[in-house]
């Protein structure tokens, strides 16, 4: 298992975008919050935060193989446990045939899509997420053409994952966003 410190370099290899680190960070910060919100042990949480920087690792140099490039060709290395690896398979179902089932499966899953839109609607705002309300977020998803390329059907698909309703989903994150 890699540390946090092995990780990021991990992560900086195969990634020069910002945005997308950006992205991975966010989608790390979730799950260790969410890990920690269920009482998991310290290896777990290390294993859901992993879980969240590494899951979009091979995006940018392999789009297409995306994410069975480095489910394949990078993780096996790393002897990463299964809990990482699958939810990374599950976070997308689509390129996978894996949809997500475990625990962290889900949180993943459910934690990724809606990241990146509130991301979006946070650089839309002048104070980011430090006044962002759920409704802030909820409405602009109704709004079509904004963050077009973030499927608002996974979006809803991942609250249901984890059996919670999208506005307090939505504020649990705004809360992990703000720090
Ligand atoms: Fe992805
Ligand atoms: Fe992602």
């Amino acid at each position: 298992m890699l540390t946090r410190e092995e990780s990021r370099k991990l992560l900086a290899t195969y990634i020069d975008n910002e945005n997308l680190r950006h992205h991975c960070e966010m989608v790390a910060s979730a799950m260790e919050a969410y890990a920690q919100n269920l009482g998991l042990s310290e290896s777990e949480i290390e294993d859901w935060w992993t879980a969240g920087l590494l899951h979009d690792l091979d995006w940018e140099k392999f789009p297409d193989e995306h994410p069975n490039h480095a489910l394949e060709n990078i993780f096996p290395e790393f002897g990463l446990p299964e809990p990482v690896t699958g939810a990374i398979r599950s976070h997308a179902p689509e390129r996978t045939g894996k949809k997500p089932h475990s625990v962290i499966e889900r949180y993943l899953f459910a934690c990724d899509e809606i990241s990146g839109f509130m991301h979006a609607v946070s650089l839309m705002r002048p104070n980011g997420f430090e006044d962002m309300q759920p409704k802030s977020v909820t409405k602009k998803m109704k709004d079509k053409r904004f963050a077009e390329n973030v499927s608002r059907e996974d979006i809803y698909e991942g609250a249901n994952l984890i059996n919670t309703e999208l506005p307090e989903h939505i504020r649990f994150l705004i809360s992990v966003f703000q720090k």
